[in-house]
């Protein structure tokens, strides 16, 4: 008989095999992609739509504008674009895909998928594809399950994209929500590497009873598409935005001490933190308690407000680009969400 024993308290991923220490394969991130629309809706332009002002709007949230995606442009279209940057910055062709995960929670249609309208418009011919939802922990929760894949000899090579048009959902008249959201999409092209760079620990949760907080009435099973939906204006994000804000502040904290301890890992050691963009008071609050300076933080809430599940990947992508990231930067992501859910990933900046 075998015998399998994880070796905790080491990003080493080592595990006991007989008696035997066996290093464990990494998923690496290859290369990364963003895209967001052109077009900019400003607080100013917002306070002509509802009962707001710039200066309430900067000081409880700190957006400052946000882009809006136009009628014709679809998830697919965003994610397609950060898709085809990805694959470029990683050397890696459509082709090579095995499989194409989306996190989003405003895909095209309710099916297909928005992964296989990628799928098909990339021409990755060999790739699976599905659409994974979990609200803004779209992309932390698919790129934990993409790492999953690359540890098993089949996957070589996963798309992950984070996108969401909440715009399309959004209520124009209702001004606890629209002034926060914003559309955009990330990607990321994974790989498997030794035990260097790549995916330390992730870690997802949800508190399903927390679900009535943020949500869509109708569009499902439970409250199909009729005139009275419509008429009631249930196709909309509904959101108790306090409920939100004590979650998130707790459970950020929560996810990165998880990561870090199971890493043998502390604060001091983040190199780079990277939190869902939803409030700059959440970020603050985070950061003060985890000690972590601004200039160790992606924050790009005031230009591109909340944009769910493009937050995290559109964050990572142009601090790359940015030149934010070296080789063996420790990168801590966090996030939370519609579900709720939460959840984060711990990883090594590079590739072998
Ligand atoms: O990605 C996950 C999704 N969502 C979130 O993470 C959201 C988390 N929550 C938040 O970011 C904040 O709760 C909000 C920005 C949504 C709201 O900020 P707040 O400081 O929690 O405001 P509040 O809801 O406690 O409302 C305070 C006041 C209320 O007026 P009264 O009752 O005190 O007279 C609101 O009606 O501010 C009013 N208010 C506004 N005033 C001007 C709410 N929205 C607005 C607005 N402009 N847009």
């Amino acid at each position: 008989m075998h015998l399998y024993r994880l070796v905790h308290g080491s990003e080493a991923r080592e595990i006991r095999y007989d008696g035997k220490v066996v290093h464990l394969l990494k998923a690496q991130i290859l290369g990364m992609g963003h895209a967001y629309p052109e077009r900019i809706l400003d607080n100013k332009e917002l306070e002509q739509m509802v009962d707001t002002s710039h200066e309430w709007i900067v000081e409880r949230t700190g957006i400052l504008e946000r882009r809006i995606a136009d009628k014709h442009t679809k998830s697919s279209d965003l994610s397609f674009i950060a898709a085809e940057m990805a694959l470029e910055r990683s050397g890696i062709t459509a082709e090579q895909l095995d499989l194409i995960i989306v996190g989003t929670a405003s895909p095209d249609m309710p099916f297909p998928s928005t992964a296989c309208i990628i799928q098909d418009r990339l021409g990755a011919v060999n790739a699976g594809a599905f659409d994974l939802e979990a609200g803004c922990t779209g992309f932390v929760y698919s790129l934990t399950v993409a790492e999953k894949f690359l540890l098993t000899p089949a996957y070589r090579y996963v798309l992950v994209v984070g996108v969401d048009l909440c715009s399309k959902f959004t209520d124009y008249t209702d001004r606890n929500t629209c002034v926060i959201f914003g559309d955009g999409a990330g990607a990321a092209v994974l790989g498997k590497g030794d035990s260097g760079p790549g995916i330390i620990e992730s870690y997802l949760g949800a508190e399903g009873s927390g679900g009535k907080h943020l949500y869509m009435p109708a569009g499902g099973s439970a409250m199909p598409a009729s005139h009275e939906t419509v008429d009631q204006r249930l196709h909309y994000i509904k959101m108790d935005g306090n409920e939100i804000f004590r979650f998130a502040t707790k459970i950020m904290v929560k996810i990165s001490e998880r990561l870090l301890s199971s890493s043998g890992l502390e604060y001091k050691d983040v190199d780079l933190l990277i939190p869902h963009q939803a409030n700059i008071r959440i970020i603050r609050t985070a950061m003060k308690r985890m000690n972590i300076p601004v200039e160790k933080t992606v924050i790009n809430v005031q230009q591109f407000g909340n944009m769910s599940a493009a937050c995290i990947p559109v964050g990572l992508s142009m601090a790359d680009q940015e030149g934010r990231l070296k080789p063996g930067d420790l990168v801590l992501m966090v996030a939370f969400g519609a579900g709720l859910t939460y959840g984060g990933v711990l990883l090594r900046w590079g590739r072998d």
